[in-house]
This record gives C-alpha cells, structure tokens and sequence, in this order.
C-alpha cells in the first residue's frame, strides 16, 4: 500500500475542485483527485453559463429574490447573500483567467435569460459550452502547480481523533493507496446520476454525499432533488440536456396537440422555476401526450447551441422541423454535507464545495445557472479557510485499513436506478416511498473495505445516498421545490419553512 502526504487533499475536477485547487497552488502542496478524468464533471457538460448581476441596470438584491424565490424560501439567506454579492467579482477573475465569455457584436458581453430570472445576467461561452471553457482555463492554469491524479476513485475518507485526516483510494488494477491531508476537499458532484434518465456524467454515483455521511458529517435538504425539464428525449431514450437558455432565446414548450403547456401555470411561462415546469411537463406525459420545444422561432440556433445541435444529430431529430422532444430529467441535487460560509463541514479538516456541498444558496429548488456560481464563490472561500488555519499541516494515521471483503451479493447499479426513478422521482407517494426505504434497508449493508473493487465501491456509494435521499423524502411532510408529495401536496410554511431535515450516521447508530 502507498502513502502519500500532501496539505491538501481535492476530491473531484469539477469546477468546485479546480477552482480551489487554483486559489491554493502558490501556497500549498495540493492533490487533486477524479475518478475519471477532468472532461468527466457535470461542470465540464455545463451548457447555460454562470449567472451574476454585472450590469448596471442589474442588482445583486434582485438575483438575491430570484434565488430565493426559486428555492421557495429555503435558502440559507446570509450565504446566498454572499453568492450574489461576491458572484461579480468572481467573474472577474474568471475573465483575468481568459475563460472566453460570448461578446456582442459591439463588443459587449453577452448575456442569456433562463427560468426564474426576471433579467437576462447569465454569462456563457462558445455558445453552449461554458462549462468545459470554464472547467478547461482553471484546468490549464493548475497543470504542473498541482498533482492531478486522474482514474483514481476515493474508498473513503479518514477519520481520527475527529478530524479528517486524508483518505484512500483504489485504481481499477486493484492498488490501494492512502493520501494523509492536512484538510481534504469534498468536491465530487450530487446524486442525479441514481436516476434513470439524467444529465449528469455517466461517472456520478453519489459518492460525496456516501463519504460525507461515513465520515460522520452532518448533511441536509437530500430529499431536494432538482428535474431540469428539459432533456432531448425520443424513442425511450435520453440524448443529454437541452438547456433552459433554449426557452430564454425564445423556445417554447407545447404539446402534440399544439397547446402551450405552460400557459396560465405561471406568471413567467415557460421561463418559470425549473420544479415548476418540469412537474407540468410531467403531468403532460402522464396524461398521454408528447411535449416539444418548439425551437423555430429562435434565431441562429446552430451557432448560439452547437452542443444541443449535435445531440440532436445523434438523436436523429430535425432541427428544419422547429421541434425537438423533451421529457425531464434528473439533474442536481441541493442538498449535501452541510457547510458553514466557509466551505467547513461538521468534521474539522473536512470542507465540501459546489453540488457535494449543502450551503443553503439554493434552498429547495436551484435557480438556473447558480451552480457554476455556487462552485467559484465558496471554493475562493474554502481556499481562504484554509490559508488562514493553523494545524493544515500532515499529520500521520494509523493506517490500519481492514481488509475483511465480507461475502456481499450486491444489486446491479440500473436496478438502484430504477427504484429511484419510480420510487423517489419527481413525484412521489408515502406508498412508494416505504417501498423504497424497505429495499435500500435490504440491500444498504456494508461499508467499503479496501478490498472492493472500484465498481463495488460506486454501488455501495449509490446504495448509501439512495437511501438517505428516500428516507429523507419520507420524513419531510410537504411539497416544496424539488420534492413533492401525493399525500402532502402543499408547501406547508406553518410547519416546514426553513425547517430542514438532517442526517448524521451517529444519530442512526
Ligand atoms: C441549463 O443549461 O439549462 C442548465 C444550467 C443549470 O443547470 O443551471
């Protein structure tokens, strides 16, 4: 077994990971860690931008609302306050980096609208590919500061004397290899990929919500689970995302019938909050009809949407004919390890960044094109924690890992998929949800050892974080953003208004 020391630990290249391991390469030795590679992020597949409030006819207090009203008045207020706030400045640097933001033809920056914002504020590059512009620049700024190791998954983290310690990882090839931190880094995505249809990378099993909860952190708003509504969706297959800055270009959603679907849902229409639309979309297709985007009125869709336009190749859909069709998908999750305004978890040396990370900034339903945001803003943060704490030096472990491989039998990962979908989808029943919970009781047994294969270690991540997302939803009796309930159809602020439910394996065992 290896043993690596390093100041810092990073788990996930996503732009959460990147983007602190950018802040901290001049000042600390820093490991970066992804199980796949960088292309493989949510960040990195990013189509809308990154949205901020640089206008001068536009105002950190008006995203504030927005985001707020999105979430539907969950949000943790002072940190989304520092989102909004601090988001301008970060776009700034972002731009110092040379990350190539879409300009007007006078030479202004371009900006897109999308559901839930009364203003157009969100910044994109190469049309529809911001994430991997973004993701490529801090990638590129890191190389040869940093050492990147790619196609290495985490097996859990190290707990001792109650802080986090480091953590260790496998290769496919079966080595095992322990990194000793002085503070380690959560950064590795959500839990949409335990969906069926989703937008995430294929390489998004939950991992950080699994590693947070064994470590001992406290997480919350797991049974907030956002659907964007619009994925290119055709012959019972999902060909990845059609993002929302479609419908701020113009798009609008109708049925095969020819009816709006959103009209009179929504003062906004088809821009209203994702949750909103996506629910409707879903209720469309339940009652037997088919919904499209109906594209034909947006100007110079190819140029402004290159990536959607080669899905839709692949999908073998026309673009000539002005509709493309859509059904929702799963795709991000708003809870996570629960942090302070500074990137800390519960567990001392342990901090989690972007979608791993529960701030608070997206309440129960995220706003449009807040991730990417989220992701910069409390990473400079974390990054700042960091170089300002004492004790971020290495320390050393006991280093006994166990090797015990139990005989396990465990599920394959589209069956953990499928229960999801239908148990714990976008919306859900009391029935199906005990339903889910006595399954996941079933097959949620074992703690990764180091003799589990890399494939076993996802599982067991997806079998954990699946079975606190449905018992999470079980215990929240009320319908609000992105988890809604048959039997508590609605938002209910006398009981729930920022009440949140928690998770902790030491309460549970
Ligand atoms: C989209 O482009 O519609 C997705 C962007 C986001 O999730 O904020």
């Amino acid at each position: 077994m290896n043993v690596q020391f390093t100041d810092v630990l990073v788990i996930g290249t996503g732009i959460a990971g990147l983007m602190t391991a950018e802040c901290l390469r001049s000042h600390k030795n820093v490991t970066i860690i992804t199980k796949s590679s960088f292309q493989n992020s949510n960040s990195y597949h990013a189509q809308g931008g990154i949205a901020a409030a640089t206008q001068p006819d536009d105002h950190w207090t008006e995203h504030f609302l927005d985001t707020i009203k999105a979430g539907s008045f969950h949000n943790e207020e002072v940190l989304t306050e520092i989102l909004v706030k601090e988001g301008p400045e970060l776009i700034s640097r972002l731009e110092k980096m040379n990350v190539p933001f879409d300009r007007n033809p006078d030479g202004t920056v371009s900006l897109g609208r999308e559901g839930g914002h009364r203003k157009s504020r969100i910044l994109h590059a190469g049309g529809d590919r911001t994430g991997s512009r973004i993701v490529t620049t801090l990638y590129n700024r890191i190389a040869g500061h940093v050492t990147i190791k790619e196609n290495e998954m985490i097996g859990d983290l190290i707990v001792e004397g109650g802080r986090c310690r480091g953590a260790w990882t496998k290769l496919k090839n079966g080595e095992v290899t322990v990194y000793i931190a002085g503070a380690v880094i959560l950064a590795s995505g959500g839990a949409a990929g335990l969906y069926s249809v989703h937008s995430n990378d294929i390489s998004i099993t939950g991992d950080s919500i699994a590693l947070a909860y064994r470590a001992g952190a406290l997480l919350s708003d797991l049974e907030f689970l956002q659907f964007h509504p619009t994925m290119l969706f055709t012959h019972g297959k999902s060909f990845g995302l059609v993002s929302e800055a479609v419908r701020g270009e113009g798009a609008v959603l109708l049925t095969d019938q020819g009816d709006r679907v959103m009209k009179g849902i929504h003062e906004l229409e088809d821009l209203a909050p994702r949750d909103i639309v996506a629910r409707t979309i879903h209720q469309s297709l339940n009652r037997g009809r088919k919904v499209f985007l109906d594209v034909s009125n947006v100007k110079n869709f190819t140029k402004r949407f290159p990536t959607i336009t080669k899905q839709c190749k692949r999908a073998q859909v026309s673009l000539e004919e002005g509709r493309i069709p859509v059904a929702p998908g799963a795709h991000f999750t708003m809870g996570g390890a629960v942090t302070n305004e500074w990137g800390q978890t519960t567990v001392p040396g342990l901090y989690a960044v972007g979608e791993a990370s529960r701030t608070g900034v997206h309440g129960a339903n995220r706003l449009a094109s807040n991730s990417l945001l989220e992701g910069v803003v409390f990473s400079k943060r974390a990054a700042l924690k960091i170089l300002d704490e004492p004790g971020t030096s290495p320390a050393s472990i006991s280093n006994d890992l166990e090797k015990t491989r139990p005989g396990r039998t465990l599920p394959e990962k589209e069956e953990i998929k499928e229960k999801m979908t239908r148990y714990a989808g976008i919306v859900r029943s009391p029935h199906g949800l005990r339903e889910a919970i006595g399954w996941f009781e079933r097959h949620n047994h074992w703690n990764p050892d180091v003799g589990c294969t890399t494939h076993e270690l996802e599982v067991l991540n997806m079998l954990q974080t699946g079975h606190l997302i449905v018992t999470s939803a079980y215990i929240r009796k009320e319908s609000r953003g992105g988890h809604y309930r048959t039997d508590f159809p609605v938002r209910n602020d006398g009981e729930w208004l920022k009440k949140q439910v928690y998770r902790r394996k030491d309460y549970y065992e």
